[in-house]
């Protein structure tokens, strides 16, 4: 089945040199993740106040770094799902490719995606707020089984926290400004698995559309950043992708 059916979009996605894309927990949801908005999502149930900012890290340590560690143990259960491979063989396609997220979950890259662009972090890593020193994965399980009281210190004394960016904090700035830089310079931009409420990431779209892109929506439900769209893909972004990446391959001159 084709997706592509529209000539305009056709033209211009065949033309595109640059294609970026933004995705948000919506991608990672048929791999098991839940996402935060919508039906079942996270912060329908718990709050991002006690669980998503550094004063509740800091002062219900324990709460906090329980939630956050039960979080890895599910990420580390789940695939990547045909969407994050559909995108990495987008990579392939146009002559630049910028693979830009919101997720924390680091399944772009497990499904092969290099130099992904992660806005929020990635829970898959922990570092020291007093020296620094990053722990990965297996280093923070041993940490934590030894923690008192679930606190999890490192050897210096200081509280290790996720690497993640809590309500409240900066994005990781050089990342942020490759980002608005892929943003501006995509001629053809998707916006995939997100609702487009959490500021400055949900500002990408707007922006390569200013710059001239044609955007791309793929989501299962309609969001804020519909009406900007020119082309609406509703569905699975784990079926949608993968014939959209078909479609593009198809049109597509042979080298
Ligand atoms: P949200 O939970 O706000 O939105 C997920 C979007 O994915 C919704 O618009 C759903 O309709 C859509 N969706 C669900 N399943 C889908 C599927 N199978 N295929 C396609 N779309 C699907 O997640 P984000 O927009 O990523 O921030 O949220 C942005 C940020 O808010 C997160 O990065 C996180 C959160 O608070 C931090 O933790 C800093």
């Amino acid at each position: 089945m084709k997706i592509l059916s529209d000539p305009s979009a056709i033209e211009v996605i065949k033309k595109a040199k640059n294609i970026a894309v933004l995705t948000g927990a919506g991608i990672s949801a048929e791999s098991g993740i839940p996402t935060f908005r919508g039906e079942n999502g996270l912060w329908t149930k718990l709050s991002p106040e006690e669980l998503a900012s550094f004063e509740s890290f800091y002062q219900n340590t324990a709460v906090v770094m329980e939630w956050y560690k039960h979080r890895q143990e599910v990420i580390m259960k789940c695939k990547p799902n045909p969407g994050h491979y559909a995108l990495n063989e987008l990579s392939r396609l146009p002559e630049h490719f910028d693979l830009i997220t919101q997720n924390i979950d680091g399944l772009h890259q497990r499904a092969g995606s290099r130099d992904v662009i992660e806005l929020h972090g990635n829970l898959l890593e922990n570092y020291c707020i007093r020296c620094g020193q990053k722990y990965s994965v297996e280093e923070f399980d041993e940490v934590f089984k030894n923690a008192i009281n679930h606190v999890p210190r490192c050897h210096c004394g200081g509280l290790i926290r996720p690497n993640v960016v809590w309500f409240g904090e900066a994005l990781p700035r050089e990342n942020l400004e490759m980002a608005y830089n892929a943003a501006i310079h995509a001629d053809v931009f998707l916006s995939v698995g997100t609702s487009g409420q959490v500021r400055p990431a949900a500002d990408l779209p707007n922006l390569a559309k200013q710059g001239g892109a044609f955007l791309i929506e793929i989501n299962t439900q309609k969001t804020v950043l519909s009406g900007e769209a020119d082309l609406i893909l509703q569905g699975n972004s784990g079926e949608i992708l993968p014939q959209l990446v078909e479609d593009i391959k198809t049109l597509l001159p042979k080298a």
